[in-house]
C-alpha cells in the first residue's frame, strides 16, 4: 500500500519535481482505482469511463491508489479482502527517489514494478536502457510493460520473483524494493555494485509497518541506517501470517512516545548490517528487538 506514516504533504525535492512533471501518473493506472484518504482512512472507488473527473483528480493527488485487490482474482468496483497492488502516495515515491539519490547513467533494478510509474521516474532520470523492473503478476507487469511502452520510456519490464533480483541485468547501482520485506535477499548484495544502494523497506515479522533501510553495498556485506517509516504491501512470499498484536497497555498521553511503537524507535538512530554466509540481518545502534 505503500501509506506514509504519518501521512506526507507532497512536498517534493527540487531534482524530482521536472521528472514528475514530465511524467504523469495518470498515465499508468489501471481504469478503476480506490483512493485511500490517510485522514480518514476511507476508500473511494473512481472509475475512469464513469466519473473521468474523479478519477484524474485521484490521479493527481497525493493520495496512494490501490490498483489490485486479492492478486488479481477480484474484478468490478468493490473493495476486494487484500489490497495486493497499489500507486504508492507521490511525495513518498519522490522522498524514496530521494533517498536513494539514482544519478544519470547508472543501472537501477526495482522490485515490485506495480502500475510502472516508479520505474518511469527512473528512467527519465537515468537516461535510456539504466533501468529493470520486475513484478511477480503477470498481469500487473504486462499492464506496466503496454504503459512504459506508450510513455516512450525505455524500461525493461520483467515477470518474475523480485526476492531473486534479476541477475540478467546485473551489476546494478542500486536496488530499491516497493514492497515490504521481512528478511533481504543476500542476492541483492551479489547484485549491487560495491558502493551501490539497497534502499529497502524492511519490518520485523511482528510489526505490520517498516522502515526504509539504506544500506550501502561493501563488497560482501551491506550496512546502513533507516531513513523514515513506512508502511508497504509486503513481499508476496512474505506476507504477514501472524495476527495483529494487541495493545496491552494503556494508549499513551497526548505528546509522550508511546510505548512499545515501532515506528517511535525507528526515529531514533538505528542502523542494519547484513552479512555473508547466512543472508540474515542484524540490527546495530539502537537494537529493535529489546522492546518488541
Ligand atoms: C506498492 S506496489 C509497487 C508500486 C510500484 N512501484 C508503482 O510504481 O506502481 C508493490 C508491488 O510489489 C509486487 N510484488 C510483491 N511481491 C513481489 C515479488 N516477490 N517480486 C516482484 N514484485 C513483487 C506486488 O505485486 C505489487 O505490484
Amino acid at each position: 500500500m505503500s501509506v506514509e506514516t504519518p501521512p506526507g504533504t507532497g512536498a517534493l525535492t527540487t531534482r524530482w519535481a521536472p521528472v514528475r512533471s514530465a511524467v504523469p501518473r495518470a498515465a499508468f493506472l489501471p481504469r478503476v482505482i480506490w483512493a485511500h484518504d490517510l485522514v480518514t482512512d476511507e476508500l473511494t472507488v473512481y472509475d475512469r469511463d464513469r466519473d473521468p473527473h474523479g478519477w484524474q483528480a485521484a490521479a493527481d493527488s497525493d493520495d496512494p491508489l490501490v490498483t489490485q485487490w486479492d492478486d488479481g482474482h477480484h474484478s468490478g468496483t468493490g473493495r476486494g479482502k487484500m489490497a495486493t497492488s497499489s500507486s504508492s502516495m507521490p511525495s513518498l515515491v519522490v522522498r524514496m527517489l530521494t533517498d536513494l539519490d539514482p544519478r544519470p547513467g547508472q543501472r537501477v533494478l526495482e522490485i515490485g514494478t506495480g502500475t510502472g510509474w516508479n520505474a518511469a521516474l527512473l528512467a527519465q532520470h537515468l537516461g535510456a536502457g539504466n533501468v529493470v523492473t520486475i513484478e511477480v503478476d503477470p498481469a500487473l507487469a504486462e499492464a506496466a510493460r503496454a504503459a512504459l511502452q506508450r510513455a516512450g520510456l525505455p524500461v525493461e519490464a520483467v515477470h518474475g520473483d523480485g526476492f531473486a533480483g534479476y541477475p540478467a541485468g546485473a551489476p546494478y547501482d542500486r536496488i530499491i524494493a516497493t514492497c515490504g520485506l521481512r528478511s533481504i535477499p543476500y542476492a541483492w548484495i551479489e547484485q549491487t555494485r560495491p558502493g551501490g544502494v539497497i534502499l529497502v523497506p524492511w519490518g520485523t515479522p511482528f510489526s505490520p509497518t517498516e522502515a526504509l533501510a539504506r544500506l550501502t553495498v561493501d563488497g560482501a556485506t551491506a550496512s546502513g541506517r533507516f531513513t523514515r517509516p513506512v508502511t508497504f504491501m509486503n513481499l508476496r512470499d512474505q506476507r504477514r501470517t501472524t495476527p495483529p498484536v494487541t495493545r496491552t497497555t494503556s494508549p499513551p498521553r497526548a505528546g509522550t512516545a508511546p510505548e512499545r511503537a515501532p515506528l517511535a524507535l525507528l526515529a531514533r538512530p538505528s542502523s542494519l548490517a547484513l552479512t555473508r554466509p547466512s543472508a540474515s540481518l542484524s540490527v546495530c545502534g539502537s537494537p529493535i528487538a529489546h522492546t518488541w
